[in-house]
């Protein structure tokens, strides 16, 4: 029998490269997306199903529309469940409409539909960082200042970093979810839990918190300098091959941090972005903290908010990505300089 992958949110950042990946191996996908119609959000994945003929099914779902997914999931035996709004905590003025509801709404409503199809085998769900951790300062408490997987984000709410907040409830639910199901369970449950990802967008109009940082500096809206600010990084393409191993690899467990073992900060991103582009107006420097603490209300950015993140670096434990799923890290700088061509090979079109 033919095994069918159902993937959600399929127009966005990382699952467009889930889909393809799935294809690129001969799988079948269902792919869920909002619309059908809106054709600027699709265009990617018609042209992706044109390359694989027959392979490809659209259809339309949303997070907040209970049982919007029992069409799409049906025959399916892998869930990638990876709808979900990504905002950076300045863009978000409603905590609790913009990424909270859907990211939680989301989780129950595709888990109810995997309740009802006995065909699911395993379900791998897209979490994040952000759901071990909040504030960065937060990493301090753990074992040796190492982001590790052993733990769960306590120190975000709705109206403090609501993004990871977001990921943090949604993620606990589908764990408890998981949980209640009877003995033996039918369904596995592994999540992927991506740093900050980067590297080429097949998705034009993706809002992605990650794909719109990078545009700022692009567009030189950053000339300025940059805020004393670390990311755990990983490249788009790793994160999809990682969700791909964790549903094919049966001894695949529990949670996988996806990213660099060693952090960048965000001037780093700036040079190495300055010498691929040679423009002037992607800044060489850090800012002054001090003066990002005065300009933080200009930013959208709480005092409290810059205590407890700006100039805070940790390492990482991304064994697990490495022993189980064979993950292979690419460098920054090959990341970034692809991020940069799929950017302006989409802005010179527009
Ligand atoms: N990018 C990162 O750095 C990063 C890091 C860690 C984890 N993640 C996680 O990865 C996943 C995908 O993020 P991404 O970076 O690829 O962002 P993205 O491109 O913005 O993808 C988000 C997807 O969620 C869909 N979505 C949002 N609200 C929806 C709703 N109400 N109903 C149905 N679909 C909805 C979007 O559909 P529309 O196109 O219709 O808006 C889009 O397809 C998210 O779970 C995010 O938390 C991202």
């Amino acid at each position: 029998m033919t095994e069918i992958s159902l993937v959600t949110g399929a127009s966005g950042f990382i699952a467009s490269h889930v889909v393809q990946q799935l294809l690129e191996k001969g799988h079948h996908v269902h792919a869920t997306v909002r619309s059908t119609k809106n054709e600027k959000k699709i265009k990617h994945l018609i042209d992706i199903q044109a390359r694989w003929p027959g392979k490809l099914t659209l259809f339309e779902a949303d997070l907040l529309v209970p049982g919007s997914f029992d069409a799409s999931i049906k025959g399916c035996s892998i869930v990638y469940h990876i709808a979900s709004p990504f905002f950076i905590e300045n863009k978000i003025q409603d905590g609790q409409k913009q990424v909270v509801d859907p990211a939680l709404k989301g989780t129950q409503n595709i888990l109810a539909a995997v309740q009802k199809c006995e065909t699911v085998k395993r379900v791998v769900l897209t979490s994040s960082v952000a759901a071990i951790f909040g504030d960065y300062a937060d990493v301090r408490q753990m074992t040796d200042n190492t982001l590790s997987s052993n733990y769960f984000n306590t120190t975000s709410t709705v109206t403090h970093n609501a993004y990871s907040y977001s990921k943090v409830v949604a993620e606990k639910e589908a764990w408890k979810l998981y949980e209640a199901q009877p003995s033996p369970r039918r369904w596995e449950l592994v999540t992927i839990n991506p740093g900050f990802v980067l590297g080429p967008s097949l998705s034009p109009t993706s809002e992605s918190g990650s794909l719109s940082t990078i545009d700022e500096l692009l567009r030189g809206q950053l000339f300025l300098g940059v805020p004393d600010l670390w990311f755990a990084t990983v490249d788009v393409r790793e994160v999809a091959t990682a969700h791909i191993r964790a549903a094919k690899d049966p001894n695949s467990h529990g949670r996988y941090i996806l990213a660099d073992r060693k952090m960048h900060s965000f001037v780093e991103f700036a040079r190495i972005l300055r010498s691929v582009t040679h423009s002037s107006r992607i800044p060489k420097h850090t800012l002054p903290s001090p003066f990002v603490h005065l300009c933080g209300p200009l930013l959208g950015l709480s005092q409290k908010w810059l205590r407890l993140n700006l100039g805070i670096h940790f390492a990482i434990d991304n064994a697990a990505s490495l022993d189980d799923l064979k993950i292979v890290y690419r460098s920054l700088e090959e990341t970034l300089e692809d991020h940069y061509h799929s950017w302006s090979t989409q802005h010179s079109s527009h």
